[in-house]
């Protein structure tokens, strides 16, 4: 049997495919149980601290209802809210917080910030996203893709189109070489993630069977996919300087009907972690209007929203996953044998 029990969760590199595979498994326990009304709570007297450095709604809420579900309590932090990072070092945040809690999320900038937390809370401290990595994203992404393709996971193809070389790339390709899918980045090179983790994506490739392939065209690396995902151009933290180039590099990867067309499956589904941008009336899409005249950029809205685009499954399937994540590090007895997904 798999034990998870006092483990991280700080990126997908320090998983085995059991491992990452047995989360999924359990996340569609704990979502079966809760549409059945059946859930039985298993972190009752918990405490969980959930450091934010960044905004954040899906992760943040994922984290207080999946631990509400669960008997435990949590403490929100917001990025102005506590000393860290600025009067107290990553280092002792971790001592205090470890003498209360018994868990804490993290989300920033620096995945070293969320390594230390690590190395010294003596509590499991779970990465709710970093500039490199987004791990609790990958178990949504993929539970959402074992409900929606019935093809075994090494069997699906999953291309990424956009920015590649930040949190959602790097999770893309390192979690599709970890689980033996044919995982295709699609960006300009410039966008590709670091030569170091296109090197243990092979790496881990030799031995899961997966098959990677990055490249420039889009319709060679979008052709037979099972899914199309893309992300923000401009993620959260980044100056806005940088809009200029990234709308000149990634508009041809735009995720449009004709990409999905190209991949000549009429099944293929969407995936997006959210928020995205597609014809908003926000700020920030205002601004970029008024700058470039644009409503659309990763994605079209006709893509968002048509049959193909299962990201609102993908949100909720965040507190699914994240509720299997503290379940797993966190209870005595997180669960008797493990069922098939749904
Ligand atoms: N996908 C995701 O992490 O969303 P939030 O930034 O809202 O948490
Ligand atoms: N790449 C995005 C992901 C948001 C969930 C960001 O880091 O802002």
């Amino acid at each position: 049997a798999i034990d998870l029990e006092g483990r991280h969760f700080l990126k997908e590199l320090d998983f085995t495919p059991e491992e990452f595979r047995a989360l999924i498994v359990l996340a569609a326990r704990l979502k079966a149980e809760k549409r059945a009304g059946t859930e039985r709570r298993r972190l009752t007297g918990k405490n969980i601290a959930l450091i934010f450095e960044k905004a954040s709604t899906r992760t943040r809420c994922a984290f207080e209802v999946a631990a509400a579900d669960q008997g435990a309590f949590t403490t929100y932090i917001d990025p102005a809210g506590s000393h860290i990072g600025r009067k107290e070092s990553a280092k002792d945040t971790a001592r205090v917080l470890g003498r209360m809690f018994d868990a804490i999320q993290f989300r920033g900038d620096a995945q070293a910030t969320v390594e230390q937390l690590a190395e010294y809370a003596g509590v499991p401290v779970y990465n709710g996203l970093t500039d490199e990595w987004h791990p609790t994203q990958m178990l949504a992404d993929v539970l959402t893709m074992t409900e929606h393709c019935d093809k075994p996971l090494e069997e699906m193809a999953l291309a990424y189109l956009g920015d590649a070389r930040f949190n959602m790339g790097n999770s893309y390709l390192i979690t599709g070489a970890l689980l033996g899918l044919d995982i295709r980045i699609v960006a300009p090179r410039a966008y590709w993630p670091a030569e170091e983790f296109i090197g243990r994506a092979r790496e881990l490739a030799r031995s899961t069977g997966a098959r990677i392939t990055l490249t420039e065209e889009v319709p060679e690396g979008v052709r037979g996919a099972d899914f199309v995902a893309t992300d923000v151009w401009v993620s959260m933290g980044e100056p806005q300087e940088v809009w200029d180039e990234r709308i000149k590099a990634l508009s041809p990867y735009t995720v449009t009907m004709d990409v999905l067309r190209a991949t000549g499956n009429p099944q293929v589904r969407f995936l997006h972690c959210l928020p995205a941008f597609h014809d908003l009336d926000t700020s920030v899409a205002r601004g970029i209007h008024g700058r470039y005249g644009l409503t659309e950029l990763e994605v079209t809205d006709e893509v968002f929203e048509s049959e193909h685009s299962v990201v609102f499954d993908e949100a909720e399937n965040r507190m699914h996953t994240i509720k299997a994540v503290m379940v797993a590090t966190l209870a005595r007895d997180p669960a008797p044998e493990p069922v098939a997904p749904a």
